[in-house]
């Protein structure tokens, strides 16, 4: 990878942290099957940092798998879990973190995401849910008669929110999980790409 002509590529300056967040963590955000959580320890394998799974953070703090949290304690209560952890994580640094479709709902969270190295993982919604499967598991997802008919409306929904707080949008479209880090690597600001020895 040359590094020489990533630290001249032209990226937005990152929104200064706010006191109490470090600015070098990177969390991937986009719709369930846009491929956070396999992206992520590979990218945090190849940079040297810690990988956080945001879901499965709020599973161990709440005691309870997803579904049985969206079930049992309803939404709200997840939402609130969902936005505490991924405050204590930005507010820790280098990692990379996997944040759920859904973290962009929750207002706090944008400004939060605003202020990391956000990049929105990109798909179409057939894609989706092509990868997603038959999956019962989901709580969006329940009830759904065609699961790429209901990804498209949240998407319709979410496309915005995503957008507004990620510094990088990479389409993840016909990609392999390698193909996927490696074009990332590339558009990453050099002073994470490259941090100096
Ligand atoms: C959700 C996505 C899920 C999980 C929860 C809510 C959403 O994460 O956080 O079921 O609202 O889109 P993944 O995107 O990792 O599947």
């Amino acid at each position: 990878m040359d590094h020489e002509s990533r630290a001249h590529r032209p990226f937005a300056p990152p929104t200064p942290p706010a006191a109490g967040f470090a600015a070098d963590n990177i969390c991937l955000i986009g719709l369930m099957g846009s491929g956070k959580s396999t992206v992520v320890p590979l990218l945090a394998q190849r940079l040297g940092f810690a990988f956080v799974d945001l879901d499965e953070e709020i599973s161990l703090s709440m005691g309870h798998p997803i579904r049985e949290i969206f079930e049992q304690l309803g939404e709200e209560k997840f939402r609130e879990e969902e936005r505490s952890q991924l405050r204590r994580f930005c507010q820790q640094e280098k990692q990379v973190i996997a944040c759920g479709g859904g973290v962009v709902v929750t207002a706090d969270n944008l400004e939060c995401l605003r202020r990391q190295t956000t990049v929105y993982l990109k798909a179409s919604p057939e894609t989706l849910a092509r990868r997603v499967g038959p999956d019962k598991e989901r709580p969006l997802l329940k009830g759904a008669v065609s699961v790429a008919q209901r990804l498209a409306t949240i998407l319709r929904e979410r496309e915005p929110l995503y957008r507004d707080c990620a510094k990088i949008t990479l389409s993840t479209e016909g990609k392999d999980p390698d193909t996927i880090v490696r074009e990332l690597l590339a558009q990453l600001p050099a002073e994470i790409s490259s941090p100096a020895p």
